[in-house]
Formats: structure tokens, C-alpha cells, sequence
């Protein structure tokens, strides 16, 4: 197939536009670069060995979105593009709603207006809300605590909507964990611009001393340690995860399918912790903090439709993802910047 991929210079993206290549895939990407830099694409290129064609636009501009699938003859998209930081979103709730779902709206129709009706949306397991009792199941009710969460919660109906109006779409609603590592090159992974939200980079970037040390966002939790519990995902799987739905959308009956891409598996902060030491070769430092507002204690997959329906299953480690990210952090401390 060829594939559009939006947003595919950023994390998730770079690593499955390689693992598309790797399938046999053609990948055309659009990326706009507000949280993504130009310089992943020489790497992206060399992995790939081949090149990658990017167009550099938002796709809130919709005659640029039409004439891009005008132009390149794709077969599918697979819809990354967007903004992710939930704080940031409460800050600034309005560019979030335009953004997320004023680009959704435009390659939606840009889409339609193309008859290209096979696509793969980035949604989160964030979509389950704050009530619900891991293992969190595809068919739990879906709602948000924050802005981030309601564009995906919007967009996931939005798609819903869309496919009971024209059976023509096949689209996979893939609901994240938390991705984490990267390609084991070490030349892509993940570069969070500021200070990080999230915890492997932050982790990542004590080790190579742009932190002074870990906060611990509450360790009074009814966890296996009082720290909070994720199910963490290797990217390289995650990616894996989307080249599969991509695929099986070709001989599904249904129009929408909801798939969790998780390992099935929690681990606690202090947890990854340890295993990043061991990956990095010494003790880092961290404070215990207050509990971060809107936190769960504990969330993770319950991956049994992926693996049903896709044969996917997440494979690598927590030692493979905390060395991986070890070899993208200390290869690159600044990330893409030189
Ligand atoms: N944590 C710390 N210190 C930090 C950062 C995080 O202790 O500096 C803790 C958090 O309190 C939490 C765990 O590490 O217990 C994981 O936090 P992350 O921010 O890495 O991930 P979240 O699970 O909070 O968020 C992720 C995605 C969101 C998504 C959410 C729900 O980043 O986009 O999962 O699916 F909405």
C-alpha cells in the first residue's frame, strides 16, 4: 500500500514509517513541525535506506490537505498529527480543539472527496477516563479529564459517525498505553521540546544530567510500591501494532474497529526506574513529590481483541525499552538539536 502518514516525523510516527518500510510499504508524510524538527528526516532516510517524501503543512489547511491527496495517489492514511500535552491543554483548551479536530475535519473530508476511506486514528487510553478498573476493555464507556482527552474521545465519535453515513470506511481506533523506547539504533526516539511530561524521558534526561533528579509524583498509592502503575509499550511495538490494523482493515466486516495496543502488563514508576539504572549503569537521583493532579494509580491493557483480531502482540521488554531509550539519550543528549 501507499501510505499517508500525518504527523510522521514526530515520535510515534518516525518509527512506523520504518516499520511500514520494513513491510513493504510506500509512505508519503505530512507534518507540520510544530513539535517535530527537520532533522529527523536525513535519519529517517538512512534507516529507511530510501527517500522519504514529507510535505511540511497543517492540515487545518484544507485546500493543501485536498490538494495533497489530489496529488499523491495514497491507498491510506494513518493519522498521527496533533497535540498531546494534557496541561498544556487546560492551559490553552481552544488551540487544542482547532488543531485535533479541525485536522481530523479536513483530511476527513479530504479523504472523502479522494475515495480514500481506509484510515488509522492515534487515539489513548486516556479515552477510558479516570473511574474505570483495570484491565481496561475496548467497550468500557469512553470520556476525558481534560481537554487532550476530549479531542480524542470527539474524534473517535467523529470517525464513528462518519463510517455509519458511507460503508465505504474501514477505520482502527488504536488506543495507546504509554509508548516508551526507541528504535535501536539510537538514531530516532523521542525528543519532548521543554521539560518533559512524561516519565521515561524525564528518567532519560537525569541520566544524561539536563535534570537534577527525578520527582516522583506520589508514593502513597494502593500499588505494588505506592508508586503509580502503567502499561508501558516499545514503540517499535506500538508501530508493529499499526502496521497489522492497517492490513486487517483490508478484510474486516466492520467499519470501526477499536483496538487497545498495550502489553497487558503494569509497571510501577519505581520499577522503571530500576530498570533505566540498570540499562544506564548507576544510581539516579529523585525525590518523592505530591501526587500529580488527575492521575490514576494504575492503568493498563487489556490487549486480548489486538491480539484476536491482528495477531499483533507487544514482544519487547521493559529492559529492551529502557535500553533502547538509554542508546537514543546518550547518543543524542539533546535530542535532534546538534
Ligand atoms: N511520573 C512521575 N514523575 C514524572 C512524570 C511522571 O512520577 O516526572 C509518574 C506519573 O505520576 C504516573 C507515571 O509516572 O504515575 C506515568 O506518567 P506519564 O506522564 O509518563 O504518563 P501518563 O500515564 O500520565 O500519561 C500517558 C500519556 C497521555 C495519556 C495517558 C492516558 O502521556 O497522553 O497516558 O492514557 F493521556
Amino acid at each position: 500500500m501507499r501510505v499517508l502518514v500525518t504527523g510522521g516525523c514526530g515520535y510515534i510516527g518516525t518509527h512506523t514509517v520504518l516499520q511500514l518500510v520494513t513491510a513493504g510499504h510506500d509512505v508519503v508524510v505530512v507534518d507540520d513541525f510544530s513539535n517535530a524538527s527537520p532533522a529527523v528526516i536525513p535519519r529517517l532516510e538512512e534507516l529507511a535506506d530510501r527517500p522519504i517524501p514529507v510535505h511540511r503543512f497543517t492540515l487545518e489547511d484544507r485546500a493543501r490537505t485536498d490538494h495533497l491527496l489530489a496529488t499523491e495517489r495514497v491507498d491510506a492514511v494513518i493519522h498521527f498529527a496533533g497535540f498531546k500535552a494534557v496541561g498544556e491543554s487546560v492551559a490553552h483548551p481552544i488551540s487544542y480543539y482547532r488543531n485535533n479536530i479541525g485536522a481530523t475535519l479536513s483530511l476527513l473530508e479530504a479523504m472523502s472527496a479522494h475515495d480514500v476511506h481506509r484510515l488509522v486514528f492515534s487515539s489513548s487510553a486516556t479515552v477510558y477516563g479516570a473511574d474505570a478498573t483495570p484491565p481496561f476493555t475496548e467497550d468500557l464507556p469512553t470520556s476525558a479529564t481534560n481537554p487532550y482527552g476530549w479531542t480524542k474521545v470527539m474524534i473517535e465519535q467523529i470517525m464513528r459517525d462518519l463510517a455509519v453515513s458511507d460503508p465505504q470506511w474501514r477505520i482502527a481506533l488504536l488506543r495507546y498505553f504509554n509508548p516508551v523506547g526507541a528504535h535501536p539504533s539510537g538514531r530516532i526516539g523521542e525528543d519532548p521540546s521543554g521539560i518533559p511530561n512524561n516519565l521515561l524521558p524525564f528518567i532519560a534526561q537525569v541520566a544524561v544530567g539536563r535534570r537534577d533528579r527525578l520527582l516522583i509524583f506520589g508514593d502513597d498509592y494502593d500499588t505494588v510500591d505506592g508508586t503509580g502503575v502503567r502499561d508501558f509499550i516499545h514503540v517499535d511495538d506500538l508501530a508493529l501494532g499499526h502496521v497489522a490494523a492497517l492490513e486487517a482493515l483490508g478484510h474486516r466486516d466492520e467499519a470501526v474497529n477499536t483496538w487497545n495496543l498495550g502489553t497487558g502488563q503494569g509497571t510501577s514508576v519505581r520499577q522503571l526506574l530500576r530498570a533505566f539504572e540498570k540499562a544506564c549503569g548507576r544510581e539516579l537521583p529523585y525525590a518523592v513529590a505530591p501526587r500529580r493532579p488527575g492521575d490514576i494509580a494504575t492503568s493498563y491493557a487489556d490487549p486480548t481483541r489486538a491480539h484476536r483480531d491482528l495477531r499483533w502482540e507487544a514482544t519487547r521488554s521493559i529492559d529492551d525499552i529502557c535500553a533502547s531509550a538509554w542508546a537514543w539519550q546518550s547518543a543524542n543528549p539533546h535530542g535532534y538539536q546538534a
